[in-house]
């Protein structure tokens, strides 16, 4: 399948197959894959004989299993729940109760694929979905591969979806990539990155590259500097705070989501659309970004932050330190601004802004590109700097659209100028609400194209980048501070501070 084929009609279909769920009972599973699987039904894009298994520790009968996912579908499916659709697919649903490390639980799921095979008279095509915590994928894969599962019956494939976290850091992400492909091909493994996924992340390449007005402008000639915030209004929530505390926003959020989101707007023009013409395109800018190296130079470009307590959408918010499961001394960032480069002949000089955090005032994704100023010969003279670039925003969510900002005269004996916006939205243009990003990508991978799965060499890429930044704070003697916003504001000040030192500021959202 290609994603950017202007014939849809051409699309390839997704294989039947069994999807092996390990750690079912899971959020993940209760919040995405089974309501995605679910509208994928729904749509009539899942082959009617798809079943799913779902691996998990926990004791659990069939039946219970099913209608726990029966309430989870009710809150999350996008479609609304249909009892008969329901019903339909959730008989397609099969608990399997097994350690990661049981040999005896991987031999009765050979038995099992075997039997569905037998029974539907398919040819036994298996996607493992690695949706555990990262601790137990080595012995997933290892027990995968000792049990013969890893390696398809004849005519059929075996693949694997992998979950973030890719590792911690390089050496565990390449340790991982290690194990994952002594046990799959690197073709038949799918990393994924739930960003690519998504509706506006994918447009970024048909607005670059099916339009002839951009790209021409699209360099260090015509643009100022790019920048990217990814907002959320929520803090620890469920928990959440003891798997976030050894990560923190760097490493949950820019060592895949932004920076993947940095190679789509960055890349060259990709030699074709295959999976790895256009991740070959993708993994030169990774090449490219300039690393921060030191304490020193970390300092003056990254700024980490932690939120005190304050208030999010009138509700009263604890602070990052006093959310459940995270210790009263943590140094772990929520928040992270950074300034970086792609030091490529098209972006030599145009700084990338990078801003991520948890516990702002809403949840919003965008990408701004902010153009050179015309000529101050006629117009400008008086003009407030900032308003006067053009800026072509991309919201990838929510109210996902592209909009572009220019001057225009307001109408009048005087020539006064006013920015203005033409947008462009989704549910507007197209009448229906984007299909979920998980949605998306398991169709790709029982359809076997890796287009918006990233590639182990991008993945080692990007940790390169980032596990500087985590030497600076966290081995240097002088480490850069932990800077403090209150909840509810959009960040520490800073970040402000990173870009009023290049006479620039953050657009408002
Ligand atoms: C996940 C991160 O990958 O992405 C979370 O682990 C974050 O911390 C989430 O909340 C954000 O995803 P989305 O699609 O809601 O922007």
């Amino acid at each position: 399948m290609n994603p950017f084929r202007e014939d849809l009609a051409t699309r390839t279909a997704p294989d039947p197959c069994t999807i092996v769920i390990f750690g079912a009972t899971g959020d993940l599973t209760h919040r995405k894959l089974i309501p995605g699987l679910y509208n994928l039904l729904h749509d009539g894009e899942l082959p009617p004989t798809t079943r799913i298994v779902a691996f998990a520790r926990r004791e659990k009968t069939d039946e219970g299993f099913r209608q726990e996912l029966e309430e989870s579908n009710k809150k999350y499916s996008r479609q609304s729940h249909n009892d008969r659709l329901w019903q339909t697919f959730s008989q397609q649903i099969e608990y399997h109760q097994s350690t990661f490390e049981d040999k005896e639980g991987f031999s009765r799921l050979a038995d099992r694929l075997k039997a569905y095979r037998e029974k539907d008279g398919t040819v036994g095509n298996v996607l493992f979905y690695l949706s555990t915590a990262p601790d137990y994928f080595d012995d997933i894969l290892i027990a995968l591969k000792e049990s013969g599962l890893a390696k398809a019956p004849k005519n059929a494939w075996a693949r694997v979806i992998v979950e973030k976290p890719f590792g911690t850091d390089l050496p565990t992400a390449q340790h991982l990539n290690q194990v994952v492909n002594d046990t799959f091909e690197e073709a038949d493994t799918y990393r994924i990155d739930h960003y690519l996924g998504k509706e506006t992340a994918q447009n970024i390449m048909v607005l670059r590259f099916a339009n002839a007005i951009f790209e021409p402008l699209w360099n260090n000639q015509h643009i100022d500097h790019i920048q990217i915030t990814c907002a959320e209004n929520m803090g620890m929530t469920g928990g959440r705070g003891a798997y976030y505390d050894t990560a923190g926003a760097l490493r949950d959020m820019v060592q895949n989501h932004l920076l993947q989101l940095v190679s789509l707007i960055a890349m060259e023009p990709p030699a074709d659309l295959s999976a790895d013409g256009v991740r070959d395109a993708k993994v030169n800018v990774f090449k490219s970004l300039r690393h921060w190296v030191g304490a020193e130079e970390v300092g003056k470009n990254v700024v980490r932050a932690q939120y005190t307590a304050g208030s999010v959408d009138g509700i009263d918010a604890v602070g990052y330190r006093q959310e459940d499961r995270v210790p009263e001394d943590s140094k772990t960032e929520a928040y992270v601004a950074l300034r970086c480069f792609v030091d490529s002949w098209r972006w030599d000089g145009v700084p990338f802004y990078i801003r991520v955090g948890k516990q702002l005032p809403k949840k919003a994704t965008e990408i701004s590109i902010h153009f050179n100023e015309a000529p101050s010969v006629l117009f400008h003279k008086s003009a407030n700097q900032q308003v006067r670039k053009n800026v072509l925003v991309i919201r990838i969510q929510p109210d996902e659209g592209v909009s572009l900002r220019m001057l225009s005269k307001v109408p009048g004996p005087a020539v006064r100028m006013e920015p203005v916006k033409m947008d462009f939205r989704y549910k507007t243009s197209f009448g229906k609400a984007s299909p979920e990003a998980y949605e998306r990508l398991i169709l790709d991978a029982m359809a076997g194209d890796a287009t918006l799965f990233a590639r182990r060499d991008e993945v080692e890429h990007a940790w390169r980048f980032i596990d500087e930044i985590e030497k600076a704070w966290h081995q240097s003697d002088s480490p850069p501070p932990v800077a403090e916003y209150p909840a509810g504001s959009w960040g520490p000040k800073e970040a402000d501070t990173l870009l009023e030192q290049d006479g620039r500021v953050w657009r408002r959202l």
